[in-house]
């Protein structure tokens, strides 16, 4: 695949190109780029958590974790208005694109940031992601325990992955850390999961 999508500056050179996303709610063109995750149409992971995840998330500041060039905070932000969506990249590139796609769609809750950018008081009422699986599961690990400590109390993080790259293992890695796992859906392959934080003063 050349260099990851996962790279802070991507060396591919630019191509620009867009991405339409339909959904039963919004019809949308997003400006895409080479370099950055999914550059040439909507991934399906990420059409699958569109589509069955939680239609409406809680007020207040909500995470879109890897938010490639923001199909997630971009729709989640156009059906939220009233809440603050952080969609957060190490891909710089990526960034630039959420930023300008929040922009052109009108969803002025939207703020881009790069991970250590994100004030360290800010609590998250729920996080969605289609995670970067490809960077590893000790960096996949890492990055989860890193942002789900963020979750309010009783937030959920909704997570999409493909069980050819590791769901089921996932979610039972989840659980053995203490958070509670469910799976909302099922779909060709993607499982939705569910994620909260353990239960308060448990172990
Ligand atoms: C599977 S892609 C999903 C992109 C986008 N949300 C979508 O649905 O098209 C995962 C994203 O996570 C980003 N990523 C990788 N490592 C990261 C990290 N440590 N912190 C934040 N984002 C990261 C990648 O750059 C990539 O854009």
């Amino acid at each position: 695949m050349g260099q990851q999508y996962f790279a802070a500056r991507p060396e591919a050179r630019s191509g620009p190109g867009t991405v339409r996303v339909r959904l039963p709610d919004l019809d949308l063109e997003l400006a895409t780029d080479r370099g950055v995750f999914a550059g040439r149409r909507l991934d399906p992971g990420t059409d699958t958590l569109l589509r069955r995840g939680e239609q409406s998330v809680p007020d207040g500041a909500v995470l879109d974790l890897g938010c490639g060039y923001g199909p997630i905070a971009v729709v989640l932000a156009r059906r939220n208005p009233d809440t603050v969506v952080w969609a957060v990249d190490v891909n710089e590139r990526a960034r630039d694109l959420c930023a300008r796609n929040a922009a052109a769609a009108g969803a002025t809750n939207v703020r881009t940031a790069a991970p250590d950018d994100v004030p360290a008081d800010v609590r998250f009422t729920a996080i969605w992601s289609n995670p970067p699986i490809r960077i590893g599961k000790a960096a996949l690990h890492e990055l989860l325990l890193r942002w789900l400590a963020r979750l309010e109390q009783d937030g959920t993080a909704h997570l999409v992955v493909h069980k050819h790259l590791g769901s089921d293992s996932l979610a039972r890695w989840l659980g053995e850390q203490g958070f509670g796992v469910a799976r909302r859906a099922s779909h060709q392959g993607y499982r939705l999961l569910d994620v909260r934080p353990p239960a308060a003063g448990h172990d």
